[in-house]
């Protein structure tokens, strides 16, 4: 059994409570993060504190935690849970208050809770494999840049591209491609240029996309930040996406079209290898 974090306490996974009035509970009113442990350790943590406190302060939310006491945590839960190879998820809520439109009072503590995961990173049989991905109408609200967990309408989008054999959905607003449902996504054009969405409102700002960007520059592969169509990616020679969860994972088939030669491209293949490698040495 688990032991997971609630405000304050490290408890048995069926001993955490949290409270039927949480606003995370009633409203979505609520922040978290994914952070990958590899050899028992965090990567890029400091990306995932800095995103955090973004989320935080863009929703007004105030968490009397500092990253130095949120690092702590999570190490006390890589130890504690044998964590080699896993995923850390850690979730800030407003707190428990009546049920309000109304933020609740400033001085309601906020929920924090994580929790670990053990997962089998490297050795991804998918990322072996390549993605088949489907398109759907990105239907989400207007601040994705924000990590809140309203995460339904990706879920949504992830059986829609299940039921049809599909491993992952791309959202797609007003014919341009804004990101993978819990994902950034990326082309690359037949010289070479990998292409994905700039930064904005539209898509969640991806601890691991900065860091991939760094390595591709630093490769000397070219990369422009800019919005794609469906058509421009089903003609690019490959594809992938980038997540905490997935590292680089390439793309082999958009809507049916093969993309390149339908295996897991060099480009991709060489960020995740690169990314990885890159990682495992600053991981803390
Ligand atoms: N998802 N875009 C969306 C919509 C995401 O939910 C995620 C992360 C990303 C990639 O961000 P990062 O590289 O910082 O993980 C992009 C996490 C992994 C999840 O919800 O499980």
């Amino acid at each position: 059994m688990r032991t997971v974090y609630v405000n304050g306490e490290f408890v048995a996974e069926d001993e955490a409570k949290v409270s039927i009035f949480d606003r995370g509970f009633l409203f979505a009113d609520s922040v978290y993060e994914v952070t990958s442990v590899l050899d028992g350790k965090l990567i890029d943590f400091a990306g995932h504190c800095r995103r955090l406190r973004r989320s935080l302060r863009e929703l007004q939310m105030t968490l009397r935690v500092s990253d130095e006491e949120l690092l702590d945590i999570h190490r006390h839960l890589v130890e504690k849970n044998e964590i080699e190879e896993g995923l850390i998820y850690m979730q800030v809520t407003r707190g428990a208050a009546d049920r309000d439109f109304a933020f609740p009072p400033e001085d309601t503590p906020a929920t924090l809770v994580l929790f670990t995961q053990i997962k089998g990173l490297l050795d991804s049989p998918l990322a072996a494999r390549g993605q088949k991905i489907f398109t759907v109408e990105d239907q989400r609200w207007g601040r994705c840049d924000i990590k809140t967990v309203q995460l339904l309408f990706p879920s949504l989008a992830k059986m829609e591209s299940k039921s049809k054999g599909g491993d992952d959905a791309w959202l797609v607003r007003d014919g341009l491609v804004t990101e993978g449902s819990s994902n950034n996504a990326y082309i690359v054009l037949d010289n070479g240029t990998i292409v994905t969405r700039d930064l904005s409102n539209l898509i969640l700002h991806g601890i691991t996309r900065r860091a991939v960007l760094e390595c591709a520059r630093h490769l000397q592969m070219k990369v422009e930040e800019r919005p794609f169509t469906i058509e421009e990616a089903k003609d690019a020679v490959e594809a992938f996406s980038t997540s905490a969860s997935g590292f680089v994972c390439p793309v082999i088939e958009i809507d049916g079209t093969t993309i390149g030669s339908g295996e897991p491209g060099p480009v991709a293949s060489k960020l995740r290898e690169v990314y990885i490698t890159e990682m495992r040495k600053a991981a803390i």
